[in-house]
């Protein structure tokens, strides 16, 4: 079955999240699907038995990392999941410093762990995105493999230009990238991994996603906020 992922961002208040849970309610047709909602939102969707992830997890356990959420308190609100590297936290807050960290961390707890990888446009244009990718996973991988296995981490591709743009590179370009993904992580790894898709996905190209065989589900971000729009979406996903 794919994995469906909602990332909300930063969006949405205290209300539109009471409308949404009403609105999801059991109505999700048995498909999986993890809300990530900002923190402050996790537990109430825990509370109505959804699975929950972390958009982010601090660095460090406890202490002197003001504004930061530990993963401990994280825990403490439901989530199993959480997604490490979004493109928008390597971009906005330095995260490639910390991804490392943040691996080891979420692997010691028992949180699965969504690695999100993309390159940029001028990579993509420069044919470096396997380049860009590798450098990612390594930077990921490399000094956590004690901890990690098939189970506990997925990888998220979403090409940086595709995020919010509505643009997508082809069906071909992606299911490449995706073997190339899983082929690098294995051979020098030893890991199987799964690999979601992500970057403008919505109910309008979905369809023509769903014909790439070794997409292992979605990561969605705007088109999951409205409801209605995502129940839509995600009824079209085998
Ligand atoms: P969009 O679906 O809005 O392009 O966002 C994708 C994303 O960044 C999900 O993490």
């Amino acid at each position: 079955m794919k994995l469906i992922c909602a990332n909300f961002k930063m969006n949405l208040l205290k209300k539109d999240i009471n409308l949404y849970l009403k609105k999801i309610n059991n109505n999700l047709n048995n498909k999986k699907v993890i809300f990530f909602p900002s923190n402050i939102y996790i537990k109430d969707f825990h509370d109505k038995n959804y699975l929950v992830g972390a958009q982010d997890i601090s660095f460090q356990e406890f202490g002197a990392c003001t504004g930061d959420t530990s993963i401990l308190q994280l825990k403490e609100l439901g989530i199993t999941y959480t997604l490490i590297g979004h493109s928008e936290r390597r971009q906005f807050f330095n995260d490639d410093l910390y991804i490392s960290k943040k691996i080891a961390l979420a692997a010691k707890h028992k949180i699965k762990i969504i690695l999100c990888i993309g390159e940029s446009i001028e990579e993509f244009k420069d044919n470096k995105t396997l380049e860009i990718l590798k450098k990612e996973i390594d930077l990921a991988l490399k000094n956590n493999l004690k901890y990690l296995t098939t189970s506990n981490i997925i990888i998220a591709y979403e090409p940086i230009w595709a995020i919010g743009t509505n643009k997508i590179p082809t069906n071909l370009c992606i299911q490449e990238t995706i073997s190339l993904i899983k082929k690098y992580i294995f051979t020098t790894y030893n890991l199987k991994v799964k690999v979601l898709y992500g970057g403008s996905v919505n109910e309008n190209n979905i369809l023509e996603l769903e014909k790439i065989k070794n997409i292992d589900g979605y990561l969605i971000g705007s088109s999951s906020l409205n409801p209605d729009n995502f129940l839509t979406l995600i009824n079209k996903i085998n």
